[in-house]
């Protein structure tokens, strides 16, 4: 199995996840190790690392020619920097997904393709649905719009040349590994530094929070069962929580008050609600999230997100200034 972008957030876990559960594989990551890919995240492991880019067409026929199956998760991930500059995304998730998936079609290889929810755009605070497979894009960043962009090209080489592939759009993960730019990590390390924690706009957004080892066994369910050409929807049914609750959360869990963080400048373009309906995986595949419970859906992951970012200072601790200084110019 050819994993990229094996040294991020998502990719860690699914590595992990992988050697756990199913050990049958042998894994290679292929990543560029950018300011969010660390090696160390893998150290120990009994797989073979690469640096290297997904753009690198040569490099990507011989990584794809030797393996079984690629799952492809490498990608620039975070929206707010793609406001900063979209230029990074657009090469990374259309012109890297784009040579891979001539790879693939060279070698044909089994694919599959990582995408987000966040393709289709955002629902009001107060619309009650919920997205579909079938539910048209409509992307809202430069981030959202080169996945999305990534997600035609993938459909585009099913249809017009056969290749052997699927596609995911999942929901916003948390858990260990996931770089302090995003929001759950921001606020964990900022408590732990002393730091008040920062909640964009008024926080009345809501993402449908799963946790990452959720995300990785309904991958595992697409690879082994998942039928070719089909798109799948991952959500851990958590619409009803807000940011605001989330952060309250994360406060109360950590032996603070519920309210102890401030308000801060909120995203251009800010996305209001994600809301995703699973049904199609649940009923096909017989995958369930099995980090749910009748709070927020989120206590016990959270709590033990929370004891894995104090335990692993040396993950996060060396970037933590650099980066609240850039969220501090932008009044965040
Ligand atoms: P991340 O930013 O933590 O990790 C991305 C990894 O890709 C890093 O290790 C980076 O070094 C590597 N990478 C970047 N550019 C590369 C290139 N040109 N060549 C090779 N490697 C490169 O991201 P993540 O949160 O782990 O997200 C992984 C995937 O999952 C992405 O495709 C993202 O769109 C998708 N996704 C993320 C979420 C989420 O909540 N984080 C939810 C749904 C889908
Ligand atoms: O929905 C899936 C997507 O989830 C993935 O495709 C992206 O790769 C991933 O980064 C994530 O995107 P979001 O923009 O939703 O995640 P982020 O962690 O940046 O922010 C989550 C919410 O929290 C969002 O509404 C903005 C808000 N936020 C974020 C930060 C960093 C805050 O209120 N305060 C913060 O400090």
């Amino acid at each position: 199995m050819l994993v990229t972008g094996g040294a991020g957030f998502i990719g860690t876990n699914f590595v992990r996840y992988t050697l756990e559960h199913h050990p049958n594989y042998r894994i290679t990551v292929v990543d560029k190790l950018t300011y969010a890919g660390n090696k160390k995240n893998l150290e120990g492991l009994d797989i073979e690392f690469i640096q290297g880019d997904i753009c690198d067409s040569a490099l990507m026929d011989e990584l794809v020619g030797n393996a079984e199956c690629v799952v492809h998760f490498a990608a620039e991930s975070h929206n707010d920097n793609s406001l900063c500059d979209p230029s990074p995304f657009v090469q990374t998730n259309i012109v890297g997904t784009f040579q891979l998936l001539e790879a693939v079609r060279r070698h044909g290889v089994r694919f599959h393709h990582i995408s987000t929810d966040e393709v289709f755009g955002d629902l009001a605070l107060d619309d009650p649905a919920r997205f579909t497979e079938d539910t048209p894009y409509r992307p809202s960043s430069p981030y959202s719009a080169t996945k999305a962009g990534s997600d035609h090209l993938v459909r585009a080489w099913i249809r017009s040349f056969g290749i052997p592939a699927t596609l995911s759009q999942c929901s916003n993960n948390y858990g260990p590994w996931q770089h302090i730019e995003k929001f759950i990590p921001r606020q964990i390390t900022n408590i732990l530094c002393g730091l008040t924690p920062k909640l964009y706009g008024t926080g009345e957004q809501v993402r449908d929070w799963i946790h990452v080892d959720d995300h990785s066994a309904a991958v595992h369910a697409i690879l082994d069962r998942g039928r070719l050409g089909e798109s799948y929807i991952i959500g851990a049914d958590n619409d009803h929580v807000n940011n605001r609750r989330v952060i309250s959360l994360i406060c109360e869990l950590m032996g603070l008050g519920p309210d102890a963080f401030e308000l801060v400048a909120d995203r251009p373009g800010h996305d209001q609600r994600y809301a995703m309906d699973s049904t199609k995986i649940r009923r096909e595949l017989g995958w369930e999230p099995r980090y749910t419970d009748r709070d927020t859906g989120m206590r016990a992951g959270l709590e033990a997100t929370i004891a894995w970012y104090r335990e692993h200072e040396d993950f996060w601790r060396p970037e933590k200034e650099s980066v609240e200084s850039a969220y501090a110019k932008r009044g965040q």
